[in-house]
Parts: structure tokens; C-alpha cells; sequence
């Protein structure tokens, strides 16, 4: 259950920056750990990483945007920055600590608003991870994107597009334009069945194409990337990530430390990747923004904002 409380401030160590938070996405992720709902086979192992019952961390949130309180690592306080906590969480609150290298400072050239900052990085860490550092997407290249207007989605189909690939994305019928303006030039509705044709890159954001399923999608050659993914998924990606006629599965997590924020913010620095906020709520509604997010269906990210006195 989300409620808003009242708690101490989160005591800082050596090397971690206080931060005073603008705005932070509830996420996918964070709706899986509060509802301890995973992919088949993959609950227990959800509950042993953030608490058996409840999560161990009672403050939820990973991704934010927030100002420097005090100086850190080179920045000064007043310093815009974004950042992910990875699993310490604890950003849906007005004050957060964090280790140093985990926060990206926004340089005052950079127009992302501070709902934007916080929308960036889930999406956005995900795609490129999968994308760029999985696949080596390459202009030219066909992707799928099964799941393509949620967070991840979005991001998926900025980057591959730039990256010039010919881009089919499966979501709706209703969101359909809306994908097309992200850079996909075909679409497909899920609710029609699997599309037809093979692509170079298929990845699975809604986790309705396991390889079962993906693997007549893959053209030879190419990489299934299941980025949600059961336990009988996770293991047969990392025991036989190679299949017949040289195709891949690749990967099931993707990897957010400091380099990878640093590649987001360039990203987004050089046009590639845009935040997309679908919905913006202040922070007394998260357990609204945490409705929205339980549908399944939103487009793009969802963040709140805080208020100041
Ligand atoms: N492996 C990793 O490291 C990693 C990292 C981040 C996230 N994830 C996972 O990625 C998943 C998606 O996250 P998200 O926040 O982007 O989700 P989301 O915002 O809820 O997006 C859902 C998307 O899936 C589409 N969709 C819904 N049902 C579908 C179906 N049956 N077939 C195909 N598409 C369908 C929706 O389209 P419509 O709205 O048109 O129905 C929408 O585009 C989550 O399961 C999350 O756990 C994994």
C-alpha cells in the first residue's frame, strides 16, 4: 500500500550527495516491487532482493531529478542533476541521499524540465542498454519493438529510429500515430496476433514474445532481446544465448551505473532521446501516478513532482 508519511531525513555517508527532489518517475519497477508481482518464476527472487513481505525499503523510487543541498564530486550546491539509485531506492520523497557517481549534473544548456530529468533515465537506460550496447544496433537494421509506448518503449523507438533503423512498433491500434511520431514507420496491434515478418532485432518490452514465440520473428543473423523475461527465459538466455542460423538472445537486465547515465545524458544532449511524460502528478497523488502505472497501458513515463513550501 502507498501511503505518504512523515520520516527522518535519510542519513548521508562519506561520498554521498544530499539531494533535494524535484521530481521522480513511478515506474513499471516500482509497481512490481510494492505489488511483489514479477514474471513467471521470478517473485521469489524479487522478494529476497527488496524484502520477503513488504519492501526492506520503505520509501520506493529510483529515478529522479533533484538539486544539490550541498557540494559533491566537483558540483556545487544549487547543481541540477538526475540520477538512479539502482536498489537503495528511497527517491519518492523530498530528500534523498545518494552515492556521487550515481547522479548526472544537467548543465544549464540542456532544456529538460525537471519532470523531463526524472522521465529520462528508465526508459532511456533500458533501450540504450538493450539496444546499443546488446544489439549494436546499426542504421539499416529492422526492429521490432513488441510493447512500444510504455517508458521503455518510447525510448526504443527514438534510438533505434536515429540510429536509422526501419522500425515496426506493436502496441495498440489507438496509439498507433502516437508511435509513429517516435520514429516507427510500420505498427502493428498485439490484439490481431503476432505481426508477420522477420526482423533483425526483436525486442520484447511487454514479455508476450519469449523465444518460443519470437524465434521464427528473428531473421538469421539477428538477437532476440526479452527484456521482460521469466526465470525459464532468464536461464535459457544465459545457459543457450546462441540458436541455429547464427541468431542470439541477448541479455535479460540491463546495466545503469555512472557510464551508462553519462551515454543518456549525451543521448539526449545530441537528439537521439527525448523524454516522453505521459502524465504528471504532484507528489500528494503518487498513489494515483502508481493507478496509472498499474494499467498497463500508460504512454510514456509517469513522475511526480514535489511541492515546496
Ligand atoms: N530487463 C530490464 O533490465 C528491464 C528494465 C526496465 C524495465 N523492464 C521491464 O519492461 C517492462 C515494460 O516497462 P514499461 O514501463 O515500458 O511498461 P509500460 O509503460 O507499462 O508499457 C506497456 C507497453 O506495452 C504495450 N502492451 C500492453 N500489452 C501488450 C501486449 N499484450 N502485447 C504487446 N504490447 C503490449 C502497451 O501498449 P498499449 O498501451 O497500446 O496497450 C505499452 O506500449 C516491464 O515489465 C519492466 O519490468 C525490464
Amino acid at each position: 500500500m502507498i501511503a505518504l508519511k512523515q520520516v527522518p531525513l535519510p542519513a548521508a555517508n562519506r561520498g554521498h550527495a544530499r539531494i533535494s527532489v524535484n521530481a521522480a518517475a513511478v515506474t513499471s519497477g516500482d509497481a512490481r516491487i510494492r505489488s511483489a508481482m514479477a514474471p513467471a518464476g521470478m517473485s521469489v527472487g524479487l522478494r529476497l532482493a527488496f524484502g520477503i513481505r513488504r519492501p526492506r525499503q520503505p520509501v520506493l523510487g529510483m529515478f529522479f531529478s533533484g538539486t544539490l543541498e550541498e557540494a559533491v564530486a566537483g558540483m556545487e550546491p544549487g547543481t541540477r542533476v538526475f540520477g538512479n539509485t539502482g536498489m537503495a531506492m528511497g527517491a519518492h520523497a523530498q530528500h534523498l541521499t545518494i552515492a556521487s557517481d550515481r547522479i548526472v549534473a544537467i548543465p544549464d544548456d540542456l532544456e529538460l524540465d525537471d519532470a523531463e530529468a526524472a522521465a529520462l533515465p528508465f526508459g532511456g537506460l533500458t533501450a540504450a542498454d538493450f539496444l546499443i550496447g546488446k544489439a549494436r544496433i546499426a542504421q539499416g537494421a529492422k526492429v521490432l519493438v513488441n510493447g512500444a509506448t510504455g517508458e521503455v518503449g518510447c525510448a526504443a523507438l527514438q534510438i533505434a529510429s536515429n540510429f536509422g533503423a526501419i522500425v515496426t512498433a506493436v502496441c495498440r491500434t489507438e496509439n498507433h500515430e502516437f508511435a509513429r511520431e517516435l520514429g516507427a514507420s510500420r505498427v502493428h496491434d498485439y490484439r490481431e496476433g503476432i505481426p508477420r515478418g522477420q526482423w533483425d532485432i526483436v525486442m520484447d518490452i511487454a514479455g508476450t514474445l519469449p523465444w518460443r514465440r519470437a524465434s521464427e520473428l528473428v531473421a538469421p543473423g539477428g538477437v532476440h532481446l526479452p527484456v521482460t523475461a521469466s526465470l525459464h527465459q532468464m536461464l535459457g538466455a544465459a545457459l543457450f544465448p546462441r540458436r541455429a542460423e547464427g541468431r542470439r538472445i541477448s541479455g535479460t537486465t540491463s546495466s545503469d551505473g555512472p557510464a551508462a547515465l553519462l551515454r543518456l545524458r549525451s543521448l539526449f544532449a545530441d537528439g537521439v532521446l527525448k523524454p516522453v511524460v505521459g502524465a504528471r502528478f504532484p507528489f500528494s497523488r503518487i498513489v494515483d501516478a502508481h493507478v496509472l502505472v498499474d494499467t498497463g497501458h500508460k504512454r510514456g513515463g509517469v513522475v511526480v513532482t514535489m511541492q515546496r513550501a
